[in-house]
């Protein structure tokens, strides 16, 4: 592991390094995340997020703008953990739990309610919340240069025995500039990877 990583706090719900995954919920788990504020973007949703998160975002999408003259929206960021329980209810209700549990979610448990992470799309949207999202000049700008802007994808391709889900090429993390500097030249493909923690492909009960 590298300094860095050691030296962050995953365990606490407000760290801007927290790690939620199948095996490590909020604490507590209806947590509300602190500084949540509008996320000025184009939108599919009404974004919010965490203020020095929201920024990242902003400086991030004014980024890849100017340099390729294309947009991109938000389609989702902050969810609460009320928002996050009808949402994973949606996707059981529509294709089984079993199925859910590969692509969303459960409330408690889902990173959109750090307030931290971002669900991006192309605008206008084409490949939205799809997989072939990372072969738009959107999801292959975000896969090489999100990191200078603190964030990772989250839920890489052929990872899903780690993270737990299916490829999400438009699931952006924010975890801050200095360590997504760091990860991205550790090689890590996965937080968990990075941290130093266990596969967590499935909840514990
Ligand atoms: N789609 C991701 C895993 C979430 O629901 O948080
Ligand atoms: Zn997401």
């Amino acid at each position: 592991m590298t300094a860095l990583a050691a030296a962050a706090d995953i365990d606490t719900a407000s760290s801007l390094t927290v790690i939620v995954n199948k095996t490590r919920p909020f604490d507590p788990v209806d947590y509300a995340a602190p500084d949540l504020r509008p996320v000025k973007v184009a939108y599919a949703n009404p974004p919010t997020m965490r203020s020095e998160a929201a920024t990242a975002v902003e400086k991030m999408f004014a980024a890849f703008t100017a340099e390729t003259g294309l947009a991109m929206q938000s389609q989702s960021a902050y969810r609460s953990y009320t928002v996050q329980k009808s949402v994973y209810a949606g996707w059981v209700a529509s294709r089984g739990q079993a199925s859910a549990d590969q692509t969303s979610a459960r409330a408690g448990f889902s990173e959109h309610q750090t307030g931290l992470a971002i669900d991006i799309s192309a605008k206008p949207a084409t490949c939205t919340l799809a997989q072939c999202f990372a072969d738009t000049p959107q999801g292959e700008w975000l896969a090489a240069n999100s990191w200078k802007y603190g964030f990772v994808l989250r839920f890489p391709d052929g990872m899903t025995s780690v993270t737990g889900y299916e490829f999400e090429p438009w699931h952006y993390r924010y975890i801050g500039v200095a360590l997504a500097a760091d990860y991205h030249a550790s090689g890590a493909t996965t937080l968990e990877q990075y941290f130093g923690l266990p596969p967590a492909p499935d909840y514990l009960k």
